[in-house]
């Protein structure tokens, strides 16, 4: 128990955000608004390796997606839990955020099975460049913008409120 209280709130407790950014640092600027939003403990998938997030009252989870799925060294820390946190959230930036859920799967699967709650899911628009792409200056230029940042402070919003 954190704060020696009951509230179950994200307000209540301490909250970490953690993140794999290696296209274009598009899910970086994601994580870094939602860690001021939710006064959260930003960490890399690296420093978050070996460290015990149970001590969380939540933990956010995000990266880009790479070939359907979140980064490879987030489902990796996963699976590497002998303890995980009660309640955690998911985000990504995507090309095709139109598929998010389906993207989503691997990462949500993988935090169900250890026993994690999953309170919300979001993703966004980013900027993607990958294969031939990059020729015609990619996709999604200029994203996330300003919308996409909107959206992700409603987002954290919602968390706030919820129980
Ligand atoms: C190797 C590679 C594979 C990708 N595969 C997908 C994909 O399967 N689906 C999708 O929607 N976007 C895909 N993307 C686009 C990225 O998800 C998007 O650019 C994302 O914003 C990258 O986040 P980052 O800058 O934080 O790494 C891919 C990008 C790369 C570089």
């Amino acid at each position: 128990m954190i704060n020696g209280d009951e509230d179950n709130t994200v307000a209540s407790g301490k909250v970490a955000i953690v993140y794999a950014s290696v296209h274009h640092g598009n899910t970086r600027q994601i994580a870094t608004l939602l860690a001021s939003q939710l006064d959260a403990e930003l960490m890399t998938v690296e420093e978050a390796m070996g460290r015990c997030l149970k001590a969380y009252r939540v933990v956010g989870f995000g990266s880009g997606i790479y070939f359907g799925r979140h980064h490879h060294s987030l489902l990796k820390l996963v699976d590497s839990w002998n303890e995980a946190p009660d309640r955690v959230f998911i985000f990504s930036t995507a090309g095709l955020p139109i598929l998010r859920s389906l993207q989503h799967t691997a990462l949500r699967g993988r935090l169900v099975k250890k026993g994690c709650s999953v309170l919300g899911e979001f993703c966004c628009r980013g900027w993607d460049t990958v294969g031939p792409l990059w020729l015609m200056g990619g996709i999604n230029r200029k994203h996330p913008n300003e919308r996409d940042l909107d959206r992700a402070r409603r987002f954290a919003e919602k968390l706030l409120a919820s129980r």
